[in-house]
């Protein structure tokens, strides 16, 4: 599914005051693309999801879903990740994922299903434990399973391994990878790890803030799966950081 984000603009009015959060933003996300975009906080990125996925409107421009303006949240075409976990504590695993699931299926069809799912993240013999009773990482993979279940064309990932450990998240990413593998789902994700961004992305996405506007876009052009520790993944790391930062604030340990 391909989503252009045509001249998107969004002001805020917080006590009468007006805040541009981002400016004239473009960006064509092509089918099965991946699109890593990273930036400060505060530079708009969640806005920015937001408004791809429905739930925000632009103040002005528009999101294009394969040449279709998106008037309203759709769960079915464009699943979105929260950085924060959105599961209910008091359902366990199954039920969380069953959540959103259409009530027209048959019982069987729906646990067939569900036990899908579960098998896709990793998590079978945790049908039936709570939230409480889960790892970060396992509830993230609950989250996942629950986006997925509906088949989105789109998925819009929003910092969702941003609380987790490094070798929890890397585990993370190259789950997300083998779903991309399989689905080619579209995807648009958020993060501060700019190793995540490259190495999952297409592109590379850098914006700047205050209003958040897009500065540059790097291509990443290296076959997966992307070995992090090659010259080439390097160069590109350079590549990103010096966008991220203007050249004369590279903190000055930082060696590639
Ligand atoms: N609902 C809202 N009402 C008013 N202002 C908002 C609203 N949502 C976001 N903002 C403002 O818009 C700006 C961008 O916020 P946003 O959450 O998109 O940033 P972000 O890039 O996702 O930051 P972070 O990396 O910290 O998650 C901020 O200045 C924020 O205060
Ligand atoms: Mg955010």
């Amino acid at each position: 599914m391909a989503i252009e984000i045509r001249n998107v603009s969004r002001i805020f009015a917080i006590n009468h005051m007006e805040l541009e959060a981002i400016r004239d933003i473009n960006l064509n996300v092509e089918d099965a693309e991946i699109v890593s975009i990273v930036g400060t906080s505060g530079c708009g990125k969640s806005t920015l999801l937001k408004i791809v996925s429905g739930l925000d409107r632009a103040t002005t421009g528009g999101i294009f879903v394969d040449g279709w303006k998106i008037e309203h949240p759709s769960q079915k075409n464009v699943g979105i990740i929260f950085q924060e976990s959105r599961l209910f504590p008091w359902s366990n695993v199954e039920k969380n994922i069953d959540f959103g699931l259409s009530d027209k299926l048959s019982k069987e069809d729906r646990r067939r299903i569900i036990r899908e799912h579960v098998e896709l993240v990793g998590l079978s013999g945790f049908e039936k434990a709570l939230p409480g009773q889960l790892s970060g990482g396992m509830m993230q993979r609950v989250s996942l399973a629950r986006t997925l279940i509906n088949r989105p064309r789109a998925l819009l990932l929003d910092e969702p391994f941003g609380a987790l450990d490094a070798f929890t998240k890397i585990s993370m990413q190259k789950e997300v990878l083998r779903i991309w593998e399989k689905e080619k789902t579209t995807m648009i994700l958020v993060t501060h790890d700019i190793d995540e961004a490259i190495y999952l992305g297409d592109r590379v996405v850098v914006m700047t803030s205050k209003p958040g506007r897009i500065k540059t876009i790097v291509p990443v052009q290296l076959p997966r799966p992307r070995n992090r520790t090659s010259a080439d993944f390097a160069v590109l790391r350079k590549a990103v950081y010096e966008e991220f930062f203007d050249s004369d604030e590279i903190p000055a340990d930082y060696v590639i």
